[in-house]
């Protein structure tokens, strides 16, 4: 059974809440149920943290041993050295995901610390991103 998790970084866990034209409606731990119950023959978790270093020690917790990290910093996808070298820094591959089309937004949102060492990355398409990781995973 291959091993996943789904990373989330900082003010996704106001999914449903925050800025639903641009994030949607859902709650990311509604979609999270729906998704585990999709794919049950994957051994599927979720760590969302508002704090970098947090992020970063989940990202070397995981690393080493898990088949793959869905991986949404969110802000600090373009802020995080430290989390972009974490992702350098491990062996799982790790997808990177948005919401969002990034390239779509404000000009701050194009870069990305995590993109260098992602294995591939998938944005814009709503919650389905996480799945579209998934399944490049499987
Ligand atoms: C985001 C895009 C980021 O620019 C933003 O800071 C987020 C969410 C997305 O999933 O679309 O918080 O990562």
């Amino acid at each position: 059974m291959k091993k996943l998790i789904i990373i989330n970084g900082p003010n996704l866990n106001l999914l449903g809440k925050r800025e639903p034209n641009i994030y949607g409606n859902l709650s990311f731990t509604d979609f999270f149920e729906v998704i585990k119950e999709k794919y049950p023959a994957v051994s599927l978790e979720y760590y969302q943290s508002n704090v970098e270093g947090e992020l970063i020690n989940k990202l070397q917790e995981v690393g080493f041993s898990y088949d793959g990290i869905i991986l949404n910093a969110a802000a600090y996808t373009h802020t995080s050295v430290g989390i972009g070298d974490a992702v350098k820094a491990i062996e799982t591959p790790v997808v990177e995901v948005h919401i969002s089309n990034t390239f779509a937004r404000e000009e701050f949102r194009h870069q990305s610390f995590i993109s260098p060492n992602a294995k591939g990355i998938i944005l814009g398409f709503g919650l389905q991103s996480y799945e579209l990781a998934i399944l490049s995973l499987l």
